[in-house]
């Protein structure tokens, strides 16, 4: 089971991490949503703005010249704004397929059944499982022109160097003329982007600890999460946002993997790393696309000029 092992390899790693796409279980969907309300966690709000207020726009640029296509959205969720776009795209007549994929088999059960209803005409395909596997999937069904949204900063929990890879690897998958809506949060306050991921209710801390809740949950293991604490940390030189998880006592947790019994040692003090939210400089985005042989076509910015959405053409 992909899960388990993924887990264990990264407890037992030298520098003890945990993949953040596994934030994502049903507790964790209704958690997320939480911190997409609360007041510190900024990029949700700023991203509905730009979704809100220019679905137009948006629309007008990504329906290009008319032709029949299939709308990809990586790591749709609650695709609470991408709606606004889809309400306009069917408005407008175009001839579209929207494909959303997330990690979250919940999510995808609830878009394929509630989508339809909310917005009559849309045809909606969904796909559970991982970015790259579930395009790959979409592309061998259809040869249609590709749009890929890929929105609220999902990008940033890949660090740079691995961000660029995605993006190349995103572009294989692509034809010339096939086009990505990419979101980027932006350099900011240190102070701001560092409390949206701090929040004083506390939301965050209970999306890192249900983590260690669902491994719990799903292995057996005995994770007290009393004895972890949150810790994320931002550094304004590189842009990372990092969450960390410290372990409050010297003590051993077990978890089965694959029907084995795992014993993790935890040191008092010692970190699981559990997510980086990276944030970029426009410039940095610029060269990320031609990286990747992308040509950038349109900004689509935020009031405050916190978020960007950039609409990039695969050449
Ligand atoms: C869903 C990856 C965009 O990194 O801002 C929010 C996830 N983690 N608060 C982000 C998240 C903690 C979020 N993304």
């Amino acid at each position: 089971m992909q899960f388990a092992m993924e887990i264990l390899q990264g407890l037992t790693a030298p520098s003890k991490y945990l993949p953040a796409k596994y934030f994502y279980d049903k507790e964790g969907d209704a958690i997320f949503q939480e911190i997409m309300h609360c007041n510190e966690y900024y990029p949700f709000a700023c991203e509905l703005e730009i979704f809100r207020k220019r679905s137009a726009e948006l629309a007008a640029a990504i329906e290009g010249h008319r032709d029949a296509f299939d709308l990809i959205e990586l790591g749709a969720g609650d695709c609470k704004k991408s709606a606004y776009l889809l309400r306009q795209l069917v408005l407008a007549g175009a001839d579209f397929t929207y494909v959303p994929i997330d990690i979250s088999s919940n999510i995808i059960d609830c878009l394929q059944e509630q989508l339809p209803l909310k917005i009559p005409g849309l045809k909606v395909s969904g796909l559970n499982g991982e970015y790259l596997p579930m395009l790959t999937e979409a592309t061998n069904v259809s040869s249609r022109r590709k749009v890929v949204l890929f929105l609220g900063g999902n990008l940033g929990n890949m660090s740079p160097i691995e961000a660029r890879v995605f993006c190349r690897r995103l572009r294989a998958h692509l034809k010339v003329g096939d086009s990505v809506l990419i979101g980027f949060d932006l350099k900011k306050c240190p102070e701001t982007i560092l409390a949206a991921y701090n929040d004083r209710g506390g939301i965050t801390r209970r999306f890192n600890l249900n983590l260690l809740s669902r491994i719990n949950r799903e292995l057996s293991a005995d994770f007290d999460v009393t004895r972890f604490r949150h810790f994320p940390v931002y550094d304004p030189f590189s842009g990372a946002c990092k969450s960390y998880l410290i372990s409050l006592a010297d003590q051993v947790v077990t978890l089965r993997c694959n029907g084995d019994e795992q014993r993790i040692v935890f040191m008092r003090d010692e970190e699981i790393f559990m997510e980086i939210s990276q944030k970029y400089t426009i410039g940095q985005v610029d060269r990320l696309a031609g990286e990747a042989l992308f040509r950038p076509v349109e900004r689509f910015y935020d009031n405050r000029r916190w978020f960007v959405d950039v609409l990039w053409e695969a050449v």
